[in-house]
């Protein structure tokens, strides 16, 4: 296939159960954009073009730099119809991790934390608009440089992440409005991410089942970095990850929060004093500067980081320098009672 309607194709970029993306050049308007062109086996299903029109309105209802652009809908002579899509030039959160995993290296809580904090905002982005998108995994998260005039996300990347690495969502194929989702019909989703609810028939949707999705997509990012999973870090997986969905985040931004919270408190270097310890203290070591965010960004709240030095490690070592004083002192008093 050389030309989709005027534009002029490049090649092809992905391939789901439902359509073929390919990265094509729009000569006209002098741009790349990204075509998504219903399958065959889809395009002739009244039922499979009509979801198919319907995932354009809701992303073009959506209308947020945290989603993919619709520029368009056409039809191609044989009857498919396709999206003309925003291009993510930078892949997906999927390819980035099979790179990596290709290369054998292992990313970091840095990049966990820049992805939740991403991923949470977009969450934030399309609840607000009453979208739940119901197939939150990493192929369909795209990835690009910030639009024009949007801060990056306040977090530096790492290894999986650039610094200004914009996380962008798209595939609303299995996408609902709010207002629609307690007529569900099918169990739809991808079993590894699928939120219980969503497997069941008729189970009401809501926004908690991409929290579901979304934690799942974290999981299996921390897993792949060399360190242990912080406890803090598992609870606030554990609660997005819960089966009934009046235990998770009520919301995006309260996920969001605690998980970015919790991935900060796994990244910022603790002292550990032992009172019995012979050598004095040492000073609770201060927040990393890589720890502090580049950017914030207004809109997208980011939890007070708590200083080390206002918090209980310093009460404890505050509390064992007592101690060693009392003891000190009750040593010395018997052994100059002693020697008397
Ligand atoms: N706008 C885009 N920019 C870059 N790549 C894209 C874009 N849209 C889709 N892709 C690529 O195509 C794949 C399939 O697209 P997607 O919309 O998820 O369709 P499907 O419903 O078939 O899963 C994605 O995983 C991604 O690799
Ligand atoms: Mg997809």
């Amino acid at each position: 296939m050389e030309a989709i309607g005027r534009f002029v194709v490049l090649e092809r970029i992905g391939v789901g159960a439902h359509a073929a993306v390919y990265r094509a050049e729009d000569p006209v308007l002098d741009q790349l954009v990204a075509l998504k062109v219903l399958s065959a086996n889809v395009a002739f299903d009244p039922d499979g073009r009509a979801r198919f029109i319907k995932e354009a309105r809701l992303m073009r209802r959506i209308d947020s730099a945290r989603t993919a652009k619709v520029y368009d809908v056409a039809q191609l002579p044989d009857g498919r119809p396709y999206l003309v899509l925003e291009l993510a030039e930078r892949g997906t959160l999927d390819g980035r991790l099979d790179e990596l995993e290709e290369r054998g290296t292992a990313i970091t809580v840095r990049d966990v934390r820049a992805a939740a904090a991403a991923l949470g905002a977009s969450l934030a982005a399309i609840h607000d608009r009453g979208v739940v998108h119901r197939d939150i995994k990493p192929s369909n998260i795209l990835i690009r440089p910030p639009a024009d005039g949007h801060p990056p996300d306040g977090y530096p990347g790492g290894v999986l992440l650039r610094d200004d690495d914009f996380l962008v969502l798209t595939d609303f194929g299995l996408a609902k409005a709010l207002e629609s989702t307690r007529r569900v019909t099918a169990a739809v989703g991808t079993p590894a991410y699928m939120a219980p609810e969503q497997a069941a028939v008729g189970a009401p949707i809501d926004g908690r089942a991409d929290i579901f999705a979304a934690s799942a997509v974290i999981a299996e990012l921390l897993d792949r970095t060399d360190e242990p999973r912080h406890p803090r870090v598992g609870a606030a997986l554990d609660r997005g990850m819960a089966r009934n969905r009046d235990d998770r985040h009520p919301d995006a931004r309260t996920w969001t929060r605690d998980l970015v919270a919790a991935l900060d408190g796994s990244l910022a270097p603790v002292t550990v004093f032992h009172p019995g310890d012979p050598v004095a203290p040492r000073p609770a070591a201060e927040p990393a500067p890589d720890v502090v965010p580049v950017v914030q960004y207004a809109q997208e709240p980011v939890a007070p980081r708590p200083g080390l030095l206002g918090g209980p490690v310093m009460l404890a070592v505050f509390a064992a320098a007592v101690l060693a004083i009392a003891i000190a002192l009750v040593l010395a008093y018997d052994y100059l009672g002693g020697a008397r």
